[in-house]
């Protein structure tokens, strides 16, 4: 198995460019099966959640194309199975995406779920109790969700509590096709369903309040393709500024959208870099020798991103001063504590908060992956400690970061992939 081979201690200096959003990409090709004709889909980032999107899609019958403009064409029009089977949702979660749109448009679907995560039990009984408002039949038989509606699937006024991202998006979905109006409220706010209200309204869809809590969709007959390019990844943009306030140097991502991580960068500014930015640019640059500790909570956007959380608790290990960073929006959400604490790093965590006293230096260790961002969290700790970091099981990150080590090689970091 691949793993990770980082020695610490070089600055992070030039240019690289941000890839595109997992977290937009993943609805957007869900989004495909609403449309009667093709959908293209550019700037998708290459990383397994997104193929396993694909696989998930071939496996229904979908024709998926790669053309020219390294877009992907996806092709709905030869689907003959509408069960999203557990080998692949088990992997991903966000498979459940594809719940909304096959009830809208082919008026069932067998979605397995998900089951239990590193991160906390995340629950999908907001997605179901709302397609149950919809007018969907929904039954749990042997583990999966089996869900029907005679006709198509109504209006409805849905309430989210707690505010859900991925089920925001699967009530827009399937609301686009829906006879009548659906208003969601407590919508999430996320940057990423802005970029799917988008496409689905190049698809001919009828959406108004993307981006705020309150979300309008007035359900049309029927959706055609488009091409759509998929917007910056803010949480990999975020992820690489934070490196750079460890290491020290001078940074520049280009294709990025920095409006939408204000709460990041903000932070960021209070540990002593500067960073200056234009519409699709950011650059941080990082004179001091180590940062100031940053306390902070996460919350539902514009708040601090939960998938930004274990970057900063990394950062705080060796910074200045002590630190709180509390997390609001998962439970256990801490496993990179004790592969930091591996590495030297002095936290204890009370409840959902971890205490952080920052230390001179990280020592290299063997530390093990455990989720996505928990994975990155140990990069960022292996780029600034003393000696060499190997870090395991690292297909977590390669489930979201696009060729991280070259990115970071390419910035004049020590790091390699060995097996
Ligand atoms: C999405 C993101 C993920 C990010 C998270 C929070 C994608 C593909 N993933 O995940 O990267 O960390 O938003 O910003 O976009 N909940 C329930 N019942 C439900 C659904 C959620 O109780 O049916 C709870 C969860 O346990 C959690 C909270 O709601 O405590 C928010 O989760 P949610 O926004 O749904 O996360 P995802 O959409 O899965």
């Amino acid at each position: 198995m691949d793993k990770l081979l980082i020695r610490g201690g070089a600055p992070l200096n030039g240019e690289i460019y941000a890839s595109g959003a997992k977290n937009s990409a993943l609805p957007i090709l869900a989004s495909s099966l609403l449309a009667d004709s093709p959908l293209k889909v550019g700037n998708l980032p290459h990383l397994n959640d997104v193929t396993t999107m694909l696989e998930l899609l071939g496996s229904m019958g979908v024709d998926v194309m790669l053309s020219d403009e390294m877009e992907v064409q996806v092709d709905t029009s030869s689907i003959h199975n509408l069960n999203a089977r557990y080998e692949l949702v088990k992997t991903m979660r966000a498979s459940i995406l594809v719940l909304g749109p096959l009830l809208a448009k082919f008026r069932q679907a067998t979605v397995a779920l998900p089951g239990g995560c590193a991160i906390g039990s995340r629950p999908v009984n907001l997605h179901i109790d709302a397609m149950r408002a919809m007018g969907a039949q929904i039954d749990i038989e042997d583990g999966n969700i089996k869900a029907k509606v005679n006709g198509r699937l109504k209006g409805a006024k849905i309430i989210f509590e707690p505010v859900s991202v991925t089920g925001t998006e699967n009530v827009i979905m399937a609301a686009c096709l829906a006879d009548g109006i659906t208003v969601i409220e407590n919508a999430a706010r996320e940057p990423e369903v802005i970029d799917l209200a988008n496409c689905l309204a190049a698809m001919g869809a009828k959406i108004k309040g993307a981006g705020t809590d309150v979300i309008t969709i007035e359900g049309v007959e029927s959706l055609d393709g488009a091409s759509f390019s998929v917007m910056p990844d803010r949480v990999e943009v975020g992820t690489y500024l934070t490196a750079v306030a460890m290491t020290g140097g001078r940074v520049k991502i280009k294709s990025a959208k920095p409006e939408y991580l204000s709460s990041v960068i903000s932070k960021l500014e209070l540990t002593g870099a500067v960073i200056i930015s234009g519409e699709d640019w950011v650059e941080i640059v990082m004179n001091e020798s180590k940062p100031k500790a940053i306390s902070l909570t996460t919350g539902p956007y514009p708040s601090f991103p939960t998938d930004m959380q274990a970057q900063f608790v990394s950062l705080n290990a060796i910074a200045q001063g002590n630190s709180t960073v509390t997390e609001t929006v998962f439970e256990n959400r801490f496993m990179h504590v004790q592969e930091i604490a591996r590495m030297g790093g002095n936290i204890i965590l009370k409840g959902n908060t971890a205490v952080i006293e920052g230390i001179k230096k990280l020592k290299g260790a063997p530390v093990m992956a455990t989720d996505l961002r928990a994975s990155a969290s140990l990069v960022l700790a292996g780029l600034v400690a003393e000696g060499a970091t190997t870090i395991d099981r690292i297909y977590h990150i390669d489930r979201g970061y696009e060729r991280i080590e070259e990115k970071l090689k390419m910035l004049g970091a020590d790091i390699e992939r060995i097996s």
